[in-house]
């Protein structure tokens, strides 16, 4: 605040310009910082799926069971040629060793987290959804080739974020046949 009544003319127009000039520059950096954070936002929501979401599949988000009859990672047989495997995602892996499952078969992913949200993405596939802490989010995907497809992980989620990768191996349906080849 300066004392407008001591300065000359010219002074004194110095000081209202000046203050002029750094109420607009505040007023346009509180819009941008408005702008951006909607922005970021947005895009979180809508790039990031925290929306969740899979191709054409809808995930189903139900409440957290603690289901004890459930191994990570391990694929239990549910119906006739369906599986499901039951995944606590933490930092940073997926589940304890590599997941097996079969060829052909439909296979639903039961996914939650022990920490922080992870994205739960399988290369190769439309399978992507969010993985979040008290919720279980289920995704079905039929594997129609065998090979191993890699869990990855899409929502950062600290230091070893890159690293947060298991392998899916999808074993052949009839293995007498492949072994033949
Ligand atoms: Cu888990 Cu990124």
């Amino acid at each position: 605040m300066s004392d407008l009544s001591s300065m000359t003319p010219s002074e004194r127009r110095f000081y209202e310009a000046g203050e002029r000039q750094e109420r607009i520059w505040v007023f346009i950096v509180l819009i941008l910082l408005t702008v951006l954070t909607i922005i970021a936002m947005l895009y979180v929501v809508i790039d990031y799926n925290l929306v969740t979401k899979s191709g054409g599949q809808t995930p189903v988000i139900g409440q957290m069971t603690t289901d004890q009859a459930q191994p990570e990672g391990v694929a239990v047989e549910t119906g006739p040629n369906a599986y499901t495997v039951s995944l606590v995602a933490r930092m940073w892996r997926w589940a304890p060793g590599p997941i097996h499952v079969k060829q052909g078969a439909k296979i639903t992913f039961r996914v939650t987290s022990a920490d922080v949200l992870h994205g739960f993405e399988v290369q190769g596939t439309d399978i992507n959804l969010t993985a979040v802490p008290g919720e279980i989010g289920l995704v079905s995907h039929v594997f129609r080739k065998p090979g191993t497809y890699y869990i990855i992980c899409n929502e950062y989620c600290g230091l070893m974020h890159h690293a947060m990768a298991s392998p899916i191996i999808v074993d052949p349906a009839r293995p007498e046949a492949e072994a033949a080849q």
